[in-house]
């Protein structure tokens, strides 16, 4: 370890104080349970779900993060040599993991050495940063504390940007969230800039569904991890065990709809609400929906938007893809 390194060069900035997650996931809940029976991924990632994440992506059936490690690690240079950052900047960058490969890169190629981190969590911006800092001396980190759907407009840019959103991160929003995104995005791409997209590609189930319903279940636990979120900070009382895990395939959105479903009829208090709530044997609550990407289909839906594909870079087992694209010169 080199004693002269130093942690000056991180700043963290709050653009949005993160609404209360607690009064979030009351409204989410009473939404979910009068509507759609489903709630928004965010609530997964208490300090108990974020490192079941991490677990599962060091399962053997869960590929996305190795492959995306794979095509980062092979194609950092050439993305760097494409389009020559004078920053990078990554939207819901969680634990910056994979990042470190362009990051390298980017230095190498001497175009930058800025990193600029939005995310919701401070936590894991503190985290990542305190371990960037240390493997990129020289790199200076800007961390802000956001929503990426509206706050990327606010951070400041200092040149040619390359914007990353890896991690299939995008398969979590439906159609209408995702194009709000990638338009919020797309505004803030100047000509010469570039946004690299990491996409789960559509594939065989017998590959695609035990990524999210592994052996050790893992994923299982996860889901059901919802359940004690809710227990604990809404004062409820759902049983656990009353619930199972399935993830299922929706081949018209073509996107992994993970469920939890009751295996007897439920009635439970929520405190927090004042409520009761009732599940019938067989009645379920939407945890997520991981939308899975054709390539040539995505490049339709930005082109909608003013962006266009430059390259499509996949892993050895075209199981994942990078896309880099371009704002549309005008
Ligand atoms: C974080 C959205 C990429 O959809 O693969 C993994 C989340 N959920 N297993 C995914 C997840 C259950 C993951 N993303």
């Amino acid at each position: 370890m080199d004693d002269t390194t130093t942690l000056a060069k991180v700043t963290s900035t709050e653009l949005t104080a993160p609404r209360e997650t607690r009064e979030q996931l009351a409204d989410d809940l009473v939404a979910a349970l009068d509507e759609g029976r489903s709630m928004p991924p965010m609530h997964l990632y208490d300090a108990h779900g974020s490192a079941l994440f991490e677990r599962i992506t060091q399962v053997a059936e869960y590929y996305l993060t190795g492959a995306e490690a794979e095509i980062l690690a092979r194609e950092a240079d050439a993305i760097v040599a494409a389009v020559r950052p004078h920053e990078i900047v990554e939207l819901g960058s969680g634990s910056s993991i994979k990042t470190g490969a362009l990051l390298t890169a980017m230095q190498q190629a001497g175009t930058g050495q800025r990193y600029a981190a939005l995310d919701v969590s401070t936590a894991a911006l503190d985290e990542a940063a305190e371990r960037l800092a240390r493997e990129h001396p020289q790199l200076w980190i800007d961390n802000y504390t956001g929503d990426f759907h509206t706050d990327l407009k606010h951070v400041p840019r200092s040149g040619t940007r390359l914007l990353l959103f890896l991690g299939s991160t995008l398969g979590n929003m439906r159609p209408t969230e995702r194009r709000s995104l990638l338009r919020a995005a797309a505004e803030t791409l100047r000509p010469g800039d570039a946004f690299l997209i990491g996409l789960d590609l559509v594939k065989d189930l017998d590959v695609l569904l035990p990524a999210y319903d592994d052996a050790e279940g893992v994923a299982a636990a996860f889901g059901l991890n919802l359940l004690r979120v809710i227990d604990r900070e809404l004062d409820a009382d759902i049983p656990l065990e009353a619930f199972r895990y399935e993830a299922v395939w929706d081949p018209g959105e073509e996107c992994v709809e993970m469920r939890l479903v009751a295996i007897r009829d439920v009635t439970a208090t929520v405190g927090a609400l004042d409520r009761t709530i009732t599940f019938a044997a067989g009645d379920h609550l939407v945890t997520e929906h991981s939308y899975k990407f054709r390539p040539e289909r995505f490049a339709t839906e930005l082109a909608s938007l003013g962006l266009a594909i430059e390259t499509v870079h996949t892993d050895s087992n075209e199981l994942f893809a990078a896309v880099l694209v371009r704002p549309d010169a005008d």
